[in-house]
Order: C-alpha cells, then sequence, then structure tokens
C-alpha cells in the first residue's frame, strides 16, 4: 500500500498521529493527516485543564473536533488522557483525599461517557511511575492522598463507563526493559491476575540521543503482551535526521510487527513543523509536509 494508515491496516495494525485541533484548519495539515493516518490522539484536548478546568463544568468543544473529523474520515481515536499529575488544574490538588476520590470518578465516567462508543482505546492513567532505579510511584496529589490503589480505582471506574472502549496505561522510559517498566509489568500481572480491567499498555517512545530505541523493545514489548494486554506504540518521535533517524523508524516498526498482540503506532504530531521538542525534527513530515527518510523507512518497513 501507498500510505502509512493503509500500510498497517494490511498488517492488522494502524498508524495513527497526535492532531491538534488548532491546526485542522490548514489545508496541508489536514490533507497529510487525512491521507497518511488512520487513528488520530488528540494531543492536549483532552487532558484534564482542556475539558474540566472548573470542578463539574465540562466542555469538549476542541476534542470534539477532533473526534467528528477523524469520525468523518473513517480514522479511529485514541483518548488521552484521563488521570495525570500534569496538565491538571490547580483545584484538583488543592481537594482533600474524599474530594479528590470523587472528582477523579466524576472526571472520568463524565469524560467516557461524553465520548461513549467514539474512542478505541483510553489512557486511563498516563505516567504514574517515577524514573530511575527505585520502581516506585510518582508524587501527584492522586498518588499522594489516595495512595497506590488510585490506578485500580481509575480503571475499574472507566470499565464501568465505558465497556467497549480498550483501557490502556501509558507510560515514558518503560520502552525497554528496567526498573520503570519492571514496576510497570509487575503492576499488570498483579491486575491481570485479579481481575482489574486492563486491556493494553503504552509506550510513550519520546527517542533521542540519550534515550535511543532500546536493543531489548520488542522483548519488553513481548513480555507485557505475554500478560494479555495489547501493546501499542502512543507517542513515537525520535530526534535526529536522514538515515540515521530512518534507521531508529525502521526499528521501532520491526519491532511492533514482530509481537503479534501490538495493536498499532501512533506518531506524535504529523509535521516537524508543530512538534512538541520545538528544537528538533523527530516525526515523519518535515516543516513543508515533506517525507523524510523516516517516513520512507517506515513505509518500507511496515
Ligand atoms: C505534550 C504535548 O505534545 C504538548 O503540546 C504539551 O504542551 C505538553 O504535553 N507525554 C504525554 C503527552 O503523555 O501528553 C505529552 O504531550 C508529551 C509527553
Amino acid at each position: 500500500a501507498t500510505t502509512l494508515g493503509a500500510s498497517a491496516a494490511a498488517k492488522g495494525r494502524y498508524f495513527g498521529t497526535a492532531v491538534a485541533a488548532g491546526h485542522l484548519g490548514e489545508s496541508a495539515y489536514a490533507s497529510t493527516l487525512d491521507t497518511e493516518f488512520n487513528m488520530v490522539t488528540p494531543e492536549n484536548e483532552m487532558k484534564w485543564d482542556a475539558v474540566e478546568g472548573t470542578r463539574n463544568s465540562f466542555g469538549f468543544g476542541p476534542a470534539d473536533q477532533i473526534v467528528s473529523h477523524a469520525q468523518g474520515k473513517g480514522m479511529k481515536v485514541r483518548g488521552h488522557t484521563l488521570v495525570w499529575h500534569s496538565q491538571l488544574p490547580g483545584w484538583v490538588g488543592g481537594l482533600g483525599a474524599d474530594d479528590l476520590r470523587s472528582a477523579m470518578n466524576n472526571h472520568i465516567t463524565k469524560v467516557m461517557d461524553h465520548y461513549k462508543g467514539k474512542i478505541y482505546a483510553w489512557d486511563v492513567v498516563n505516567e504514574a511511575y517515577q524514573d530511575g532505579s527505585s520502581g516506585a510511584r510518582r508524587s501527584s496529589p492522586f498518588q499522594d492522598k489516595l495512595g497506590s490503589g488510585f490506578i485500580e480505582e481509575a480503571f475499574r471506574t472507566a470499565r464501568a463507563a465505558d465497556s467497549g472502549a480498550k483501557l490502556c496505561y501509558n507510560d515514558y522510559n518503560t520502552d525497554g526493559q528496567n526498573a520503570k517498566s519492571n514496576a510497570v509489568y509487575a503492576m499488570v500481572k498483579d491486575f491481570k491476575q485479579r481481575g482489574v480491567p486492563i486491556d493494553c499498555v503504552g509506550f510513550q517512545s519520546h527517542f533521542n540521543s540519550n534515550s535511543p530505541v532500546p536493543g531489548d523493545y520488542q522483548a519488553n514489548l513481548q513480555r507485557f503482551a505475554d500478560l494479555g494486554v495489547d501493546v501499542q506504540i502512543t507517542e513515537l518521535d525520535i530526534e535526529g535526521s536522514g538515515s540515521a533517524q530512518a534507521a531508529s523508524y525502521t526499528k521501532v516498526v520491526n519491532a511492533c510487527l514482530a509481537v503479534s498482540r501490538c495493536a498499532g503506532m501512533t506518531v506524535w504530531g504529523v509535521t516537524d513543523k508543530y512538534s512538541w521538542r520545538s528544537s528538533g525534527t523527530p516525526l515523519l513530515f518535515d516543516g513543508n509536509y515533506g517525507k523524510k527518510p523516516a517516513y520512507t523507512a517506515v513505509l518500507t518497513a511496515l
């Protein structure tokens, strides 16, 4: 096939991108999106601060814009994200434990209910673990006030809200085997053993020279898949350029294709022009929507 989405689909996978609602009116942005991708993740528009800046007052305008665009073009949507320490409005951190618990469950329920039937998978909890060798949870209002059970509670609430969406745990620096991914692995194993609803694990896969594609990337994806969950590459971008960048992208695609439960890959943006890595060129299309060597490498590997 001649596009990323169609080629991935021929292998039973999806190929997605993060999308910002504010760029949908740019014709080259929209046409590249519509031509190449068959999954979208709102880059910021579904985050807590974007949809519930004031307690129990929900606004979905920009997120709805992305979802209806995607649906109109036959693309699926990943929901990102329900419970995260970042891009969290200040009022959440000010709540006491009982209020925070009800606010968390209300947020999950209301947001998922609004999008019921329209979301392929939700990142229910994002980035709950620390970097480094401890394997410990990251400090956050949820962790600090509700304790380690907040993740289980979030997943149970999410399943009750929309039983048709896959429920994912998503994190970064978990792409290879290390203390952080070991801790996530132990959590997923425990959830599967105890029947806590979890369907997928997202590997953000933000790579750069300090954090290249790990040599055991495929093995790490496989060990999670072997727990009985799908694995997804959720926020892929790779700093660099030219053939070195292309070769790294090839490794990622090959790893996903080698793991039967790797459901698909999402790059974290359509074009280098709008990458969150503003100093970098980590994506598949350059600032003029030209196809980079990395694009050709991905298409060839798919
Ligand atoms: C980033 C967005 O790309 C930026 O536009 C925003 O300013 C900050 O968040 N991990 C995640 C994503 O799960 O939501 C983050 O997205 C990148 C890191």
